[in-house]
């Protein structure tokens, strides 16, 4: 896993956005993974702004969401299907016919079909070329909750009580924070080609050490990732704050370990 620290979540969010970039410039028609949450949000704006100012083009872009919250209409603003045309897809050239989310609504024995055919159209599209990710301060990406099997592909899943409490500020409290979710499995994000995971915020850095630096364990879910032959962490400097190592770019020199 290469880390990259950054003093800013700014500063980070544009260097994740230049890979992306130039994986587009260089196979118009990429499939990318993308994920929600306040994480990337940077990330998009840059996407947009490379796409207004810079030409990017996103016309022949296919995505994959990770993951979306069961019960949610598409319609309602907490959806992730809503998050992401809020804050990416309408402000830039994609199809919205080639962007994807898992659907919410599904029900009963419907879901499991659901999911088998998430993974089918994946596979169709030829995989997954660079995969987005942020990080639960549980360690969780997508809805990978600790304890999940790291073989997993997409399923339902039951969010914790942790991830609950984490979200519902966006809900306007518990009450209204759902409990299940359907999410690509650490298996899916294991077959993508690229991982780029974003971290920011001293929030993170117990999650983004146990991963980039702890066991390998479905406990911290993100820990995975150090099998994966080409994951990045974009981390900035709160996030990165419990690692121990400093052979990392942009650190080694500026952060000397306390027995130096
Ligand atoms: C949700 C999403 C994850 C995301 C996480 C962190 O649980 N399913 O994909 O990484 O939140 O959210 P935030 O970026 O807002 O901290």
């Amino acid at each position: 896993m290469e880390i990259i620290i950054q003093s800013t979540r700014a500063a980070a969010s544009k260097l994740a956005a230049l890979n992306i970039a130039r994986l587009v410039q260089a196979k118009p028609n990429a499939v990318l993974g993308l994920a929600t949450g306040s994480t990337p949000l940077m990330l998009y704006t840059e996407l947009i702004r490379l796409h207004r100012e810079e030409g990017l083009d996103f016309s022949k872009v296919r995505t994959f969401n990770l993951d979306e919250y069961c019960d949610l209409p598409p319609e309602d603003p907490n959806s992730y299907r809503f998050f992401m045309n809020e804050n990416l897809f309408k402000h830039i050239n994609i199809d919205i016919a080639n962007t994807r989310v898992p659907d919410g609504l599904v029900q009963g024995a419907e879901i499991l079909r659901h999911c088998e055919k998430y993974e089918e159209d994946i596979r169709a599209a030829g995989g997954i070329d660079l995969q987005v990710l942020g990080i639960g301060t549980n360690g969780h990406i997508g809805f990978n909750e600790p304890g999940t099997s790291l073989a997993s592909r997409t399923h339902f899943t039951t969010l914790t009580e942790s991830t609950r409490k984490s979200n519902a500020p966006y809900f306007g409290g518990l009450e209204a924070m759902p409990y299940y979710a359907l999410t690509m499995g650490i298996g899916t994000i294991m077959d993508v080609r690229e991982v780029v995971l974003l971290a920011f915020g001293e929030s993170k850095a117990e999650a983004i050490a146990g991963a980039a630096e702890g066991a390998l364990t479905a406990s911290n879910p993100a820990s995975s990732l150090q099998m994966h032959p080409s994951a990045t962490m974009f981390l900035d400097t709160a996030a990165a704050a419990r690692l121990v190592r400093r052979d990392y770019y942009e650190w080694t020199f500026a952060h000397k370990p306390d027995w130096q």
